[in-house]
């Protein structure tokens, strides 16, 4: 078993826990992933991991309640053990040699977007970052990020803190002033990385996008998370998360990741009642 030590509401149903798991976090590295299994018999979940300390041996996942699974996880407190924590999985995002980048989070896009900020920082590399979210209260992260980054840029949906707008409506501008790149980095809901990649495309800022949130079981084996790049088929879990978002195709993407919708819908009813 795993132990959670710490359990923190981060927002409405948005929740992250700490927890023991010292070969994981000996070799966590930004962008990648564990697979959780909450207890004997239930399904496994991918989860990016959100932050890791080698020494103290302890991984930080930030999950939202979306379906059966995270409902079960959001249930355990502190103390509680999480049956399989397998991991890190995934490859890890290339972050050297770049001098300043643009990240860019949307909603819980924000958790995955963390380490890979904090990485870049710790490296001496510039950054500027864009947080969006629907409302005030939905925002996660925001004095973690703020002091790990030059500028902090935060958008509401609802305008009810920060800019009323979206993180697109900024990134424009700082483009359009003739702010200059060596990369957008972009994580959080499938048609923000859209949004961003067209703006960034005219601009010619390369830009990278993880695809983890089409992830279903993170194996390679339930053929959920493929996607078009350039033309080819791609796996999320093993090729990716991380993927050049100008040769995504979002919009088969964003057809296939409704299509499990219905079935979610029916078991978090079953177990309602
Ligand atoms: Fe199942 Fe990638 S999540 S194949």
């Amino acid at each position: 078993m795993y132990r959670i030590l710490r359990k923190e509401k981060l927002a409405p149903g948005i929740w992250l826990m700490k927890v023991m798991a010292p070969f994981v976090a000996r070799r966590a590295m930004p962008g990648q992933f564990i697979i959780l299994r909450v207890k004997e018999g239930g399904e496994r979940i991918p989860l990016t991991i959100a932050d890791y300390d080698r020494q103290e041996g302890w991984v930080t996942i930030i999950f939202q309640e979306v379906g059966l699974t995270t409902r079960l996880l959001a249930k355990l407190n502190e103390g509680d053990g999480i049956l399989d924590f397998v991991g890190p999985l995934g490859r890890a995002s290339e972050l050297d040699g770049l001098k300043r980048v643009l990240c860019i989070g949307g909603g819980v896009g924000v958790a995955p977007l963390y380490p890979q900020v904090k990485y870049l920082w710790e490296k001496g590399t510039s950054v500027d970052v864009i947080v969006g979210a629907r409302s005030k209260e939905y925002l996660i992260l925001e004095k973690e990020i703020r002091g790990i980054c030059n500028n902090l840029y935060i958008t509401t949906d609802d305008g009810s803190y920060g800019r009323k707008g979206f993180v697109s409506d900024v990134l424009k501008e700082l483009l359009d002033q003739g702010n200059v790149y060596d990369r957008v980095i972009a994580i959080g809901p499938l048609i923000m990385m859209k949004v961003v990649s067209e703006i960034t495309k005219q601009y010619n800022v390369p830009t990278v996008v993880s695809m983890n949130p089409i992830m279903v079981d993170g194996t390679g084996m339930c053929g959920g998370c493929r996607v078009t790049v350039g033309g080819e088929v791609r796996y999320a879990c093993v090729d990716g998360p991380d993927f050049d978002g100008h040769l995504v195709d979002f919009d088969e993407a964003m057809r296939r990741q409704r299509m499990y919708r219905e079935e979610e819908q029916h078991i978090c009813k079953l177990m309602e009642k």
